[in-house]
């Protein structure tokens, strides 16, 4: 049964002209700890269907983000990236992060065409922590999911001007895969938001509506072509 007067929207922006807005959110809670991102950047992953916002139904204003880039990882390999990971301070630990995440993975999960050439094998969904980071990010993947890897260096990336670097200009990150043996718990939890949108009953119950279809097609395919 649908939720009436959700708390909470989660979309995939579906319209450009909101890019300036999700600009301005970034903006106005920036963190060091988040990657910055430019128009064109923002603008390519709303095109793409790869921009998943969660909207306060009080004033429609946007409280929480998240993306899902695509990109060749140091051995070429196609790999992709749940980024931008950023909830407004007054709406933190409510859940919206890990609703986001289930949103992002489900989507991206479902329209993946799978990789003949490599068993059937969908691209490593990946995540980036810069290492001194002190927000609860790393407790919010392992929730979703996700796995801590190896510790990289990166520095051909644009944005990663505000974050610590080493001596040579090198951003530490910690990597995390996420699991496929989890999907299964991820496409339930997406069902259970759909369906009772509860986002967390502690300390007081938020819920939440779910506008992203996960059988919506984005830049990885539709998940109702043919095989
Ligand atoms: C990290 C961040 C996105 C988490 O968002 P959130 O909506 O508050 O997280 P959720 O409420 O969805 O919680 C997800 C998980 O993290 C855990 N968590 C959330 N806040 C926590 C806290 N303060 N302490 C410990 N764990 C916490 C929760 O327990 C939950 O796990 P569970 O479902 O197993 O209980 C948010 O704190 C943020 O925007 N931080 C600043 C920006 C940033 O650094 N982003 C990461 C860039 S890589």
């Amino acid at each position: 049964m649908p939720i009436v007067n959700p708390d909470y929207a989660i979309s995939a922006v579906a319209d450009v002209d909101a890019v300036p807005e999700i600009l301005a959110f970034y903006e106005k809670h920036r963190t060091k700890g988040v990657r910055k991102v430019n128009y064109d950047e923002v603008k390519k992953l709303v095109e793409d269907g790869l921009f998943y916002v969660a909207r306060s139904t009080e004033d429609d204003s946007i409280v929480a983000t998240v993306y899902v880039s695509e990109q060749k990882n140091a051995t070429g390999t196609l790999e992709h990236e749940i980024g931008g990971g950023l909830v407004g301070e007054e709406h933190r630990s409510a859940g919206l992060s890990k609703c986001l995440g289930v949103c992002a993975i489900a989507a991206q999960r479902l329209a993946t065409p799978r990789d003949k050439d490599s068993n059937d094998a969908m691209p490593t969904l990946i995540a980036r922590v810069e290492c001194s980071n002190k927000a609860p990010i790393r407790q919010a993947l392992r929730a979703l999911g996700f796995k801590r890897k190896r510790v990289r260096k990166i520095k051909d990336k644009p944005g990663l001007d505000d974050m610590q670097k080493d001596a040579d200009g090198n951003v530490c990150v910690e990597e995390f895969e996420f699991d496929d043996a989890k999907l299964e718990q991820r496409l339930a939890d997406a069902l259970s938001y759909r369906d009772d949108g509860v986002l967390t009953t502690h300390p007081v119950r938020k819920t939440v509506r779910i506008d992203v279809h996960a059988l919506n097609p984005n830049a990885f395919g539709d998940p109702l072509r043919d095989p």
